[in-house]
């Protein structure tokens, strides 16, 4: 069975080095426990580096949540590869809808960054999904097999297994501005199902069975310790990829824990 994995995507929530140490040692206490879960945190550029220097000893891990293509140069406002790599991180969010809706990241640019983070050996969390109004006009496979193919272009069939996909449709993530006038609501378990099964059968189809069983595909989008079991119990969604139910040991750990639940009596997890 496929492990799970559990990030915490703490976006530009987390404001000092000394609120997102405090907040990284407390989860990481709170995991000591947890032996068959995956479980990362993505904190603010900022705080990275001491964060990591908490956590080193636990079996938290950490993202960065955003990167550049290029590794070094004259980029405002854009962090490097290597600088997350000399942070620490041992993945990297990529493409995630808040870069891509609001400030028009491509997925020609996100294909070219997630080329950069495999050079570098950092694991990427590619983030896909439609919005509401994609998915009314009927637009949910063709979006979301675009993001794919436009985004994974050029990857290798190795190089696929240090992906992980998240799945999050853009009207279940809880961003008023990126769901203006919209009553943003998690997927249902069917809704879910449904679109982790389309994924799944879109990497067998392109990258074959074998990695169409192994790859990991998580769910994103208003997450939390009230629907963690329902749709973790679905065969195609290995994991979470958490925002503001993250920003607490007391929101976050209970769905980390009800992942180790469901893994419990699995002999074999990869
Ligand atoms: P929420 O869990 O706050 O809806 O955010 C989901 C998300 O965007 C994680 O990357």
């Amino acid at each position: 069975m496929r492990r799970f994995l559990i990030g915490g995507n703490w976006k530009m929530q987390v404001l000092t080095v000394d609120d997102a140490e405090k907040k990284a040692q407390t989860i990481a206490s709170t995991i000591e426990n947890i032996k068959r879960v995956e479980v990362f945190i993505a904190p603010p550029f900022n705080s990275l580096f001491n964060v990591k220097q908490i956590i080193a000893k636990t079996k938290l891990r950490i993202a960065g949540q955003n990167m550049h293509y290029i590794e070094q140069g004259a980029f405002t406002g854009q962090i490097s590869v290597l600088s997350l790599l000399d942070a620490g991180c041992n993945y990297v969010i990529l493409g995630h809808s808040e870069p891509r809706r609001i400030f028009g990241e491509s997925n020609q640019t996100i294909n070219l960054k997630v080329l950069k983070a495999l050079q570098h050996g950092l694991k990427v969390v590619l983030c896909i999904g439609e919005t509401a109004k994609e998915r009314e006009e009927g637009l949910t496979r063709e979006i979301n097999s675009s993001q794919l193919s436009e985004c994974l272009f050029g990857v290798s069939d190795e190089e696929l297994k240090k992906i992980i996909i998240a799945y999050e449709p853009v009207w279940a993530i809880n961003n008023p501005y990126l769901n203006p006038g919209i009553e943003i609501k998690p997927a249902t378990p069917t809704q879910a199902a449904s679109a982790h099964k389309m994924i799944r059968d879109w990497i067998r189809k392109e990258f074959g069975n074998p990695i169409g069983e192994w790859i990991r595909i998580i769910y994103g989008g208003s997450m939390s310790q009230s629907n963690a079991r329902e749709l973790l119990e679905i065969t195609d969604i290995d994991g979470g990829l958490i925002g503001g139910a993250s920003l607490t040991a007391e929101s976050f750990t209970p769905i980390i824990q009800i992942a180790e639940e469901l893994s419990k009596d699995i002999e074999e997890l990869r």
